[in-house]
């Protein structure tokens, strides 16, 4: 399984090179998740090792401000590690500063450790300038950790990502939080995109009679607006099929347990029109909350719980789709070149 991952970095690189761009702007994946404790750190900071480990350079941002802990999950000491406070109070300028070398080669982090302020009271334009200044991070790829809910800032940060990856308990709690966060997410990204076409409220007017217009899903809304604003309409559905939407179900036990993704996945397309990856599953281990007590990573505490295989199997499939885009983008230049998986 790592040979995969590497092999799929080692093609990537290829294709990069060859497209003359080895400076592009990272891809940033971002874990989140309607619910508190759900997996989201173990989740981003061993997909974040597992990717470093096959040569890309990666950055983890803990953008959990309000209860930042990545320093804890990936095992280095949050004393004297600078955070986001230093850059919001200007004592660091650029974002690259901020960034730390971490527990393996190729990996850093951005900490949100010292942060005393809560992700809810970074301002409008905070976030803009660490939205834009993310992309001009030197590296493959930043991996986001979020905080728990659905408030602007963490839905902002999450629809920035190239790749969304929600964390799942096969629990009724934390499947409804699921669909929260992506109804949530869905109505934010609406609203984005009436303010890049400059329209105001279209979204809310046919809210308002929704009775009449029989809108009972997002799905339905979506339709009705491309009915009655066939240019709106149609941005909106291409910015929403753009978002690359997944998750991963955590702390397995049971097969019924794995089989509660293929129902969310069936949910998300009847009810928001939305095709969701299920990208696969981790299993409960006792090794996880062993290495969190013992305050290091588990890749490398426990390289032999089950969870690792899975997270490698999870970063050599995004790796996969990220090698069939570009050449999808690009078939000519790829012409007669076949990539071995
Ligand atoms: N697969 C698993 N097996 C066993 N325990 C797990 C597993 N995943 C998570 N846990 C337990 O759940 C706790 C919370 O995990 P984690 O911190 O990754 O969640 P989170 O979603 O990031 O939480 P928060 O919302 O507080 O940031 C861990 O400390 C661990 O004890
Ligand atoms: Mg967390």
């Amino acid at each position: 399984m790592e040979n995969l991952t590497a092999r799929n970095t080692q093609r990537l690189a290829e294709l990069k090179a060859s497209d003359g761009d080895q400076d592009r702007a990272p891809k940033i994946w971002a874990v989140g998740g309607g619910k508190g404790g759900v997996g989201k750190t173990l989740l981003a900071a061993n997909v974040a090792i597992t990717l470093a480990r096959t040569g890309a350079r990666v950055i983890v941002l803990d953008l959990d401000l309000g209860g930042a802990n990545m320093h804890t999950a990936l095992g280095v000491d949050s004393s004297g590690l600078p955070s986001f406070t230093d850059y919001f109070e200007r004592k660091i300028v650029s974002m690259q500063e901020l960034a730390r070398p971490a527990c393996v080669n190729n990996l850093q982090i951005i900490s949100g450790a010292q942060d005393s302020i809560s992700i809810a009271n970074i301002s409008h334009v905070q976030k803009q300038k660490l939205l834009s200044k993310i992309r001009t991070l030197s590296c493959d790829y930043v991996v986001l950790d979020l905080g728990a809910g659905t408030t602007f800032n963490t839905l902002d940060f999450f629809l920035s990502a190239d790749v969304g990856i929600l964390t799942v308990l096969p629990e009724s709690t934390s499947v409804e939080n699921t669909y929260r966060f992506i109804k949530s997410a869905f109505y934010r990204k609406l609203k984005h995109v009436e303010r890049a076409f400059d329209v105001h409220n279209m979204v809310d007017r046919l809210m308002e009679r929704k009775a009449k217009l029989n809108i009972a899903t997002p799905a339905d809304l979506l339709r009705q607006l491309e009915r009655e604003h066939p240019m709106l309409g149609s941005r909106v559905r291409s910015a929403i099929q753009n978002f690359d939407l997944k998750f991963v179900l955590n702390q397995i036990r049971t097969q019924a347990d794995v089989d509660v993704g293929y129902g969310i996945r069936n949910v998300c397309r009847k009810y928001f029109g939305l095709s969701i990856d299920y990208l696969g599953h981790l299993e409960y281990d006792s090794a996880v909350w062993q290495s969190v007590r013992r305050k290091r990573p588990l890749a490398l505490e426990f390289p032999a719980s089950p969870i690792m295989p899975k997270v490698q199997g999870i970063v050599g499939t995004l790796l996969k789709e990220e090698v069939d885009c570009i050449q999808q983008a690009n078939p000519i230049k790829q012409q007669g070149r076949t990539v071995q998986l």
